[in-house]
């Protein structure tokens, strides 16, 4: 039989209405619970995290100069191509596996398994590393903003065994386990093994904590902007004074040209991470109320509220703070002191202030986590009805949640975000995102005329150009990612096709007839 099987939408629409009942006689149905505001709020949940709160900073200083918020407007409008082709897809193939069942669909089960595969960098992988700006956050927000003072032994508890830490009498060691981000990421997986429902309101609080903080600062920063700030070439003209003049940056043995518009693009590259999660609520089509109807609502709801809001926030940042000064790991807690400062505020109004913007990051990096390993949970849930992975398709009877994927996922989430080096996932997760994306917008136009009179509840507006514009500028960006970026892929992928051909293959419903 081919590699490239397909499986019929009617089919796995059919799969995911029938409760079932797994190899091992457990049900494997899920329950419907989010509303059209669930989804949205899952959507801002998994797109504002440590993109904003600490990639923008790094980006500004090293890449784009205060031109980070052109960054961001074409980190939007490619995200926009393919939130489109991803509402399209929602709409029409409303089922947990997202981008794996779509291509399934369009491209075979062979290119199905690599995308699924693929997936586990974006959503497991994602979660890791946000687990580990979590701790950062966690870190900086008990010792510097609340004073307390940690033993060597905590200190060495709060960093993996591949990082440096700096102990009391001044001297350096390696970390032990960063237990803060083993911590949460149980926590989260704890929440989501408990419910969807339970999981969609923890979700709701902590989303309009992040939202009303972040608005708080804008409203505050905005008043004492000095524009002089965004002018970082005074000799230019127009929008180019935004932009400082060029040189070669190197990064990860690579050279890029920094600053200038060039920079910019590159920037754009590196703040994609902060749109990355709007495509997670793709996965929970079998738990939506409405899905035909409110996927694509909350796909662009979220994802147009939350470009409007990094491109306020980066304005903001790069005008009360110049951003040669941004170069850290939490920028907005260096703009936060600006303001403080420029307004002559009271040093306890100040703290107070650090205190919220470091809680209100801690609350966004906690949802990305949650909604992250949601998506993960889905994914392996969908490969698992189909026979391509073992167990992940039980779920459990009175939750109502795929158990079995969910303990799994906690536990590799836990475990590497506790020991592995975070210089090995960090773009990892964009690179196996932007393939997914390249995927899901290629299948738009094949399904348009393979299946042209299937009902499609949205339809992507000029399908032809936002699939290819979509396609194309997504691989761009990988295109400029690293090569040793690259290289993981390949390895991981290299690793799934091991799996694929040694069990997946094998066990394949559709292969078997099943
Ligand atoms: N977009 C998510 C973040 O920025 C992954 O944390």
């Amino acid at each position: 039989m081919s590699l490239f099987i397909k499986k019929d939408i009617d089919r796995l629409l059919a799969d995911a209405k029938d409760p079932g009942v797994s190899e091992g006689g457990h049900s494997t149905g899920l329950k419907r619970h989010l509303t059209a505001y669930n989804l949205t709020a899952l959507g801002v949940g998994a797109i504002i995290g440590a993109g904003i709160f600490s990639l923008t900073g790094v980006a500004a200083a090293n890449y784009a100069g205060p031109g980070i918020v052109y960054s961001f407007i074409i980190g939007g409008i490619l995200c926009a191509f393919a939130g489109l082709c991803y509402a399209e897809m929602a709409a029409m193939v409303p089922v947990a596996g997202s981008a794996y069942a779509y291509s399934y669909a369009t491209m075979g089960e062979f290119i199905a398994w690599i995308i699924g595969w693929d997936l586990v960098l974006e959503y497991a992988f994602g979660a890791v590393t946000v687990s580990a700006a979590w701790s950062g956050y966690f870190v900086s927000l008990v010792t510097k903003t609340l004073g307390v003072r940690f033993s060597d032994l905590a200190v060495r508890f709060t960093k993996g065994p591949w990082e440096t830490v700096t102990l009391l009498d001044g001297s350096t060691s390696a970390g032990i386990w960063n237990l803060p981000a083993t911590v949460i990421a149980l926590i989260m997986s704890a929440i989501l093994y408990r419910g969807i429902r339970e999981s969609a309101k923890i979700n709701n609080v902590i989303v309009f904590v992040k939202v009303f903080i972040i608005l708080a600062f804008i409203a505050i920063g905005w008043g004492v902007i000095d524009s002089a700030n965004w002018i970082a070439n005074p000799a230019a003209s127009g929008l180019a004074r935004l932009v400082p003049a060029q040189e070669m940056i190197t990064r990860h043995g690579r050279e890029y040209l920094g600053f200038g518009w060039p920079g910019v693009l590159t920037g754009a590259g590196v703040v994609f991470f902060a749109y990355i999660g709007f495509d997670a609520i793709s996965t929970t089509g079998q738990e939506a109320k409405n899905p035909q109807r409110d996927l694509p609502i909350a796909i662009l709801a979220s994802l147009i509220g939350c470009t409007i809001i990094y491109i306020l926030m980066s304005l903001t940042m790069t005008g009360v703070v110049n951003y040669k000064n941004l170069a850290v790991s939490d920028p907005v807690a260096v703009g936060v002191d600006r303001i403080v400062e420029l307004r002559h505020w009271s040093p306890v109004a100040g703290l107070a202030l650090a205190f919220s913007v470091k809680f209100g990051a801690l609350a966004g990096l906690t949802s990305v986590i949650l909604v992250m390993m949601l998506g993960q949970t889905r994914i392996f849930y969908a490969m698992a009805r189909d026979g391509l992975l073992p167990w992940f398709d039980r779920v459990h009877p009175k939750h109502g949640t795929p158990g079995a994927a969910t303990i799994v996922t906690g536990i590799f989430v836990a475990l590497c975000g506790g020991l592995m080096p975070m210089s090995l996932v960090g773009e990892l997760v964009s690179i196996g995102t932007l393939l997914a994306f390249v995927l899901v917008c290629a299948g738009i136009p094949i399904l348009r005329i393979t299946q042209p009179n299937r009902n499609r509840p949205f339809k992507t507006p000029a399908y032809w150009f936002v699939s290819i514009a979509g396609a194309a500028s997504c691989f761009w960006v990988m295109t400029g990612l690293p090569l040793d970026t690259w290289l993981r892929l390949i390895i991981w992928l290299l690793i799934g096709f091991v799996i694929y051909f040694g069990y997946s293959r094998k066990h394949s419903k559709l292969r078997l007839g099943k």
